[in-house]
C-alpha cells in the first residue's frame, strides 16, 4: 500500500462534500480572495497549453479552459476526476482529466506545457518535492509554474486533536488534519496536509531549476469582509501565498 494511501482516500471520501462546498458558492476564500489574485498573476492563458496539478473536481481547470487554455487536469483521487470528468460531458470546454498521482504524471511529455498551475494542493502532496520534480520536466523552458498554499506562517492546523497554530511551531514539518466544519457546509468533511516552511518550498523549486519570480499574499478587502463576516480572521493576515516561478534550464 502507498504510504500516501489515506491522504486518497480522506479526498475521495470527501468528494461529494467537496463539490457542493466549491461548486455551491461557499468556498469563499476562492471565489473573494485566491481566485483573483492568482487568475491575475496567471494573466492571459489564450492559445496556452496548461497542466492543472492536483485539479481536484476541476472548478478553476474550467476557469483555465474558459479563459482560452487547451488544459489537461491531474488528480489522484478518481472520485474527484469522476466528478470533473461528468462536468466536462456537461459543459464541453475540451479538457482532458487523468487520475495520476502528481509525483508521477506519466503519460505527460518532458518540456510540454506553457503553464502548470496548483491551486491549494501542494501542501496536500506528500511527496511535494518529487511533484515540484514533475513539474519542472513537463515544464518548457522558460515557462511558468503558479501555485497557491495555505500561507506556511499563519495556518491552523490540528495536531493530536488540538487546535494549534503553526507559528509556535513554524520550523517543524507536520502532518495534520484539517476539519472542514464550517456552519455552511451541508456535510463536513475531514482531510490530510502538511506543515512545512517557505524556505522547504523555495528549496524544491531552486533544487528543479524553477526560479521565483512573483510572490503574492492576498489581501481580503473590507468589502468582502462585510459581506462574508466569518472571514474577519482573514482580514489583517495573509490566509494563501501565490508563487510564481519560471523554469531555467534549456
Ligand atoms: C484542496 S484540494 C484543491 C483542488 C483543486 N486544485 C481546486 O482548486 O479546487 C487538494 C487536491 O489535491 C489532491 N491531491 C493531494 N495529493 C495529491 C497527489 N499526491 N497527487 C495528485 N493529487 C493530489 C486532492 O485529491 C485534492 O483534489
Amino acid at each position: 500500500m502507498r504510504k500516501d494511501e489515506h491522504i486518497k482516500r480522506a479526498w475521495d471520501a470527501a468528494s461529494r462534500a467537496w463539490v457542493d462546498f466549491v461548486r455551491t458558492g461557499k468556498d469563499y476564500t476562492r471565489d473573494r480572495l485566491n481566485n483573483p489574485a492568482a487568475f491575475d498573476m496567471i494573466g492571459s492563458v489564450e492559445g496556452l497549453i496548461v497542466l492543472d496539478l492536483a485539479c481536484g473536481e476541476g472548478y478553476n481547470t474550467r476557469i483555465l479552459a474558459r479563459r482560452g487554455a487547451r488544459v489537461t487536469g491531474v488528480d489522484f483521487s478518481e472520485r474527484l476526476i469522476e466528478y470533473a470528468r461528468a462536468e466536462e460531458e456537461k459543459e464541453r470546454l475540451g479538457i482532458q482529466y487523468y487520475v495520476r498521482d502528481a509525483i508521477d504524471v506519466t503519460g505527460l511529455t518532458d518540456s510540454y506545457f506553457d503553464l502548470v498551475t496548483c491551486f491549494m494542493a501542494l501542501q496536500d502532496v506528500a511527496e511535494y518535492r518529487k511533484a515540484i520534480s514533475e513539474v519542472s520536466r513537463v515544464l518548457k523552458p522558460r515557462c511558468r509554474f503558479v501555485f497557491s498554499i495555505p500561507h506556511p506562517c499563519f495556518e491552523t492546523i490540528v495536531l493530536n486533536g488540538k487546535k494549534a497554530n503553526v507559528s509556535t511551531r513554524y520550523f517543524e514539518q507536520a502532518e495534520y488534519t484539517i476539519q472542514w466544519s464550517m456552519e455552511r457546509l451541508s456535510i463536513p468533511f475531514s482531510t490530510i496536509a502538511f506543515h512545512r516552511t517557505l524556505t522547504d518550498y523555495f528549496d524544491a523549486l531552486y533544487r528543479n531549476s524553477l526560479k521565483v519570480s512573483r510572490l503574492v499574499e492576498p489581501r481580503l478587502t473590507e468589502k468582502a469582509c462585510q459581506q462574508y463576516p466569518c472571514l474577519e480572521g482573514i482580514l489583517h493576515r495573509p490566509q494563501a501565498v501565490i508563487i510564481e516561478a519560471k523554469k531555467t534550464i534549456f
